[in-house]
């Protein structure tokens, strides 16, 4: 069964990209899929000082090996993020950027969000060329959410019902991507 990461990253107390992140979670658990939820709030660590790989084995802070485990064990990622100053949350950047090979050679895909009605497409394009960076490209398709106040509600459900139908394709398409990576690393990588 493939493992997926599902990376949300606001650290504001009325924050609404968790119903994002509820929506798509409650989407990926009708697949068949294990997911797991790594939230900035639930796991915060503060600004970068040392990245994992700097600390000897198993000696970094206790919320830095639990997202090491999980992301290590992960064949891909769905990083939904919103949209500050068209670009990407400081929180979201801070907890990617401590970590590095647990990325490699795996798909990501990118939900972004805005209260507004472009979806958070800018920041969509600035992850695009994170996450390559990261060794974690992103798949072609891009899952935008415009008017997030408003079109998902506090459970996660969509309350404009074009997500709904929109979803599948993304999910078919990211999970395409999730397994032939996944085959292709089976059979080595080249570093
Ligand atoms: C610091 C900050 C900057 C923002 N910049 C943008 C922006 O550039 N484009 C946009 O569409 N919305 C912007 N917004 C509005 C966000 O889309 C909206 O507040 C959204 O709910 C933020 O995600 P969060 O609630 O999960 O933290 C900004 C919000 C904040 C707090």
């Amino acid at each position: 069964m493939h493992k997926i990461a599902v990376i949300y990253g606001s650290s504001r107390s009325d924050r609404q990209g968790i119903k994002a992140a509820k929506f798509i979670n409650q989407k990926l658990s009708e697949r068949d899929v294990q997911i797991e939820f790594i939230d900035t709030q639930k796991y915060p660590l503060p600004f970068l000082d040392k990245m994992h790989k700097e600390y000897p084995s198993g000696s970094a802070p206790e919320i830095m090996e639990q997202i090491h485990k999980i992301l290590k064990a992960s064949d891909g990622f769905v990083i939904v993020s919103g949209e500050y100053n068209h670009s990407i949350p400081a929180v979201l950047k801070n907890l990617l950027d401590h970590f590095q090979s647990e990325y490699y050679f795996k798909p990501s895909a990118i939900v972004s969000y805005s209260a507004g009605g472009f979806g958070g497409m800018r920041v969509a394009m600035h992850l695009r060329a994170v996450l390559a960076e990261l060794g974690m490209p992103a798949i072609p398709s891009i899952f935008p959410i415009s008017n997030i106040y408003s079109s998902i509600n506090q459970h996660g459900i969509a309350v404009d019902e074009k997500y709904d139908l929109h979803i599948n394709r993304f999910l078919d398409e990211f999970l395409w991507y999730v397994n032939a990576l996944k085959v292709q690393r089976q059979s080595g990588m080249p570093y």
